[in-house]
């Protein structure tokens, strides 16, 4: 079994991006389980780094990734960015140097926006720093998810078919890629 964690770049209880994930975690095959990844984590401080002083949700977190085989990230745009919450994940998995969670992992992103722009500038962030964490990264075909909002139902589910075709070509991609890309 190969499991997909699912990291979303955002807290909010009503978030476009988590209702996106919970619709893009259906579309996986058999032989893959998915685990939505809670973020919950202290801002990242290098003093932590010392083993005395490591947050214990810090030790959880880098627990819980050892076991994915598989990251996908969903995530709107903050000015134009990354969302922090996101960015921390990153840095608390990256350290404490030479003992990185990150390594290795394929992994794939899928960014949203209600607006047009479809959160790029984030998308494209993102890929800036899993490049340096050496997670090998789905090139094609992007995901950039505008007009998010009128894509949805009440229940958070994706009305538009076009976007169910694509969603599924991409974690139809992805799903490859884990193939080829999984150590
Ligand atoms: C935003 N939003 C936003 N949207 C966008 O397309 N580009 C941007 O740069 C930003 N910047 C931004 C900054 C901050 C601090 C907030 C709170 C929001 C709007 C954002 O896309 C919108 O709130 C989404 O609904 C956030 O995603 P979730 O929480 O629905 O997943």
């Amino acid at each position: 079994m190969t499991k997909v964690g699912i990291l979303v770049g955002s807290l909010r209880k009503e978030s476009f991006s988590k209702k996106l994930a919970a619709n893009v975690e259906t579309l996986f095959p058999e032989g893959y389980v998915t685990e939505f990844i809670e973020i919950d984590l202290s801002l990242y401080n290098q003093d932590y780094d010392d083993e005395n002083r490591v947050p214990a949700e810090y030790t959880a977190f880098r627990n819980k990734m050892k076991e994915i085989d598989a990251v996908l990230f969903v995530t709107p745009e903050y000015n134009r960015s990354v969302p922090a919450v996101l960015k921390n994940a990153l840095d608390v998995g990256s350290r404490p140097y030479g003992a990185s969670i990150w390594n290795g992992k394929p992994a794939a992103i899928i960014s949203q926006s209600p607006s047009r722009l479809s959160g790029l500038g984030a998308n494209h962030h993102l890929r800036q720093s899993l490049v340096f964490l050496n997670l090998p990264v789905l090139q094609q075909p992007e995901a950039y998810i505008g007009f998010v909002a009128d894509l949805l139902d009440e229940n958070g589910k994706v009305k538009d078919e076009g976007t169910v075709k694509f969603l599924q070509s991409f974690v139809n991609a992805f799903v490859d890629f884990i193939k080829k890309n999984h150590a």
